[in-house]
C-alpha cells in the first residue's frame, strides 16, 4: 500500500493560504537549545515530519521534548549533561541533524553525527563545516560512518572565511561560536532570513553577534547560556509556493502570516512573469495572469533567488508563453523532477546547470503518474498538476510531508481538487 496525491486539473488556486514558520530555521532553533542547560521553548512551529524527527534526535541526546503541533510549540529540557552521538537512522531521514555538530561539540567537547543522506539534490559536502571546528581548535575525522569532533576544553574564536555561503555551515559555526573563548568572525557568511533568526536567538540566549543579515558575523563567545522563548521566522519557501500556484494556475492568493521583504526577487520574478502582487497595508496578495510569461532565472545564495523555489519556476516556464532558462547555481544536480514533469508533456532541455522550458497552453499538459524525489520538486509536480488536464498521481508523499503543513488540506481549501489517497502497490 501506498499513500498518493491526487490531483485533478484543470483548476485555479484562490483563496487565503496560511504560512507556517519555517522549516529550514525551526529545526536550527532546536539544535540551538542544546547551547543552554533548561528549558527552552520554540513557538510558531510547523507541524512537519522534520520537526518529529529533530524531537527525537535531541531526546537521544538526553532532553525531554514535549512538541504540540496543535499549539505550535516545542518546549525542550536540556539537561547539564548530554548525550554527543547523533545516530545514522535519523541523520539519514533528515540532512539538517548535522546542525547539532556546533552546540554538542560546544557544549560537551565532542560529537560523534552520522554522515547524513538527506534529498537527492546535489553532493552537499561538509567541508566548510569541518573546516571551520578545525580552525576553532577542534579535530574531526570521519570513522564509521560518523563525522567526530573533538577538542580540549573550549573551542578558540577564530577569523573564517567561508569559500561560499552555506547555509548549514554558517549556521554551525555561529552555535559553535557562540561558546568558545573569545571571538570569532565569519566571513562570507550566510545571509538567509533563517540565519538572522537563529542568530537572534542566539542573542537572547546571551551570546554577543554582530553582522546578522551581512557577510561578516561576528560571535562573542560566552561563557553560559541561557534558555529562552523564540518564535520561528515565517517560512519564505512555503510563502513562494502559494506565490508560484497562483500564479502557474491564474488564481489570486492571500498569504498570511509571510513576510514579503524575505522574497524581494521572488516578487520580482513573478511580476516579470505577469503577476500582480499587493503588499500594501499588511496584505500579501499575488494574482497570476490568464497566462504567464516565461522568465529567467539564476538560483544563489539570499538575497538572490532562492534554490528551493527553482522547480516552481520551471513549473511557471512550462505553461507559460515563451522560453525560459533556469540556472541552478546552488545544487547541481536539481534536476531529477524535470523527467517526471516530461510525463505531463513539459518541455525541458537540460544543458550542464541549465534546463531550457518552451512553454505549452497549460491544458495541453495532460495528467499523469509522477514520483516526489525531494519536497519541492514534489510541490511543484502537484501544482502543475492543478493547471494540467486530467489526472496526476503524485508519489513519494512524504517528501512532501517533510516540508509543509497540511499540504492537501490548504491547496484543496483554496479551490485545488486534490486529495490523498491509499492505493495498493504491484506488489
Ligand atoms: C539549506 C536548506 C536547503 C536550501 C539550502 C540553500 C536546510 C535544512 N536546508 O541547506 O533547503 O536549499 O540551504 O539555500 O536549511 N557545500 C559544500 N560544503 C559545505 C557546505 C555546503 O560544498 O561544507 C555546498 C553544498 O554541497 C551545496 C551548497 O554548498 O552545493 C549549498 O549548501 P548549503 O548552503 O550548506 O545548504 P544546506 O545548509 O545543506
Amino acid at each position: 500500500m501506498e499513500e498518493k496525491i491526487e490531483v485533478h486539473g484543470p483548476t485555479k488556486v484562490s483563496g487565503v493560504l496560511p504560512v507556517s514558520g519555517a522549516k529550514n530555521s525551526v529545526l536550527k532553533l532546536m539544535a540551538a537549545a542544546l547551547l543552554a542547560a533548561g528549558e527552552s521553548t520554540i513557538t510558531n512551529v510547523p507541524e512537519i515530519q522534520d520537526v518529529t524527527i529533530m524531537a527525537e534526535l535531541l531526546r537521544r541526546l538526553g532532553c525531554t521534548v514535549r512538541y504540540d503541533p496543535a499549539q505550535q510549540t516545542v518546549d525542550i529540557d536540556v539537561p547539564e549533561v548530554l548525550g554527543h552521538q547523533a545516530d545514522y537512522d535519523l541523520v539519514r531521514a533528515m540532512r539538517a541533524s548535522i546542525s547539532v555538530l556546533g552546540p554538542l561539540v560546544a557544549r560537551c567537547h565532542r560529537a560523534e553525527v552520522a554522515l547524513p543522506g538527506g534529498d537527492a539534490i546535489g553532493s552537499r559536502g561538509l567541508d566548510m563545516h569541518r573546516a571551520g571546528l578545525e580552525a576553532m581548535g577542534a579535530e574531526l575525522s570521519i570513522e564509521k560512518g560518523f563525522l567526530r569532533a573533538s577538542v580540549a576544553g573550549n573551542l578558540r574564536g577564530t577569523t573564517y572565511h567561508l569559500d561560499y555561503p552555506s547555509v548549514g555551515a554558517t549556521e554551525n559555526l555561529m552555535m559553535a561560536a557562540a561558546l568558545a573563548n573569545g571571538t570569532t568572525v565569519l566571513e562570507n557568511a550566510a545571509r538567509e532570513p533563517e540565519i538572522v533568526d537563529i542568530g537572534r536567538m542566539i542573542q537572547a540566549m546571551g551570546a554577543h553577534i554582530d553582522g546578522l543579515g551581512t557577510s561578516t558575523i561576528t560571535v562573542e563567545g560566552a561563557r553560559k547560556l541561557h534558555p529562552v522563548t523564540h518564535r520561528t521566522v515565517p517560512d519564505r519557501i512555503v510563502a513562494g509556493t502559494w506565490a508560484f500556484a497562483a500564479a502557474v494556475t491564474g488564481g489570486r492568493v492571500e498569504i498570511q502570516g509571510a513576510e514579503p521583504a524575505h522574497l524581494t526577487m521572488v516578487l520580482e520574478k513573478l511580476r516579470a512573469a505577469g503577476c500582480t502582487i499587493d503588499t500594501s497595508r499588511g496584505r500579501f496578495i499575488v494574482e497570476g495572469p490568464e497566462r504567464p510569461h516565461a522568465i529567467n532565472v539564476s538560483t544563489l545564495p539570499y538575497p538572490g533567488f532562492p534554490t528551493d523555489l527553482q522547480p516552481f519556476v520551471v513549473a511557471l516556464n512550462a505553461v507559460a508563453q515563451g522560453s525560459g532558462m533556469v540556472t541552478e547555481n546552488v545544487f547541481e544536480a536539481r534536476w531529477g523532477f524535470t523527467a517526471e514533469l516530461e510525463r505531463l508533456g513539459a518541455r525541458v532541455r537540460l544543458d550542464g546547470h541549465h534546463a531550457r522550458v518552451d512553454g505549452l497552453p497549460a491544458h495541453q499538459l495532460s495528467g499523469a503518474p509522477v514520483e516526489a524525489k525531494d519536497i519541492r520538486a514534489g510541490a511543484a509536480l502537484a501544482i502543475v498538476g492543478m493547471a494540467a488536464t486530467g489526472v496526476t498521481e503524485v508519489s513519494g508523499v512524504a517528501h512532501i510531508d517533510r516540508g509543509y503543513e497540511h499540504f492537501v488540506e490548504r491547496l484543496s481549501a483554496a479551490g485545488a481538487s486534490v486529495e490523498r489517497r491509499i492505493v495498493g502497490g504491484l506488489f
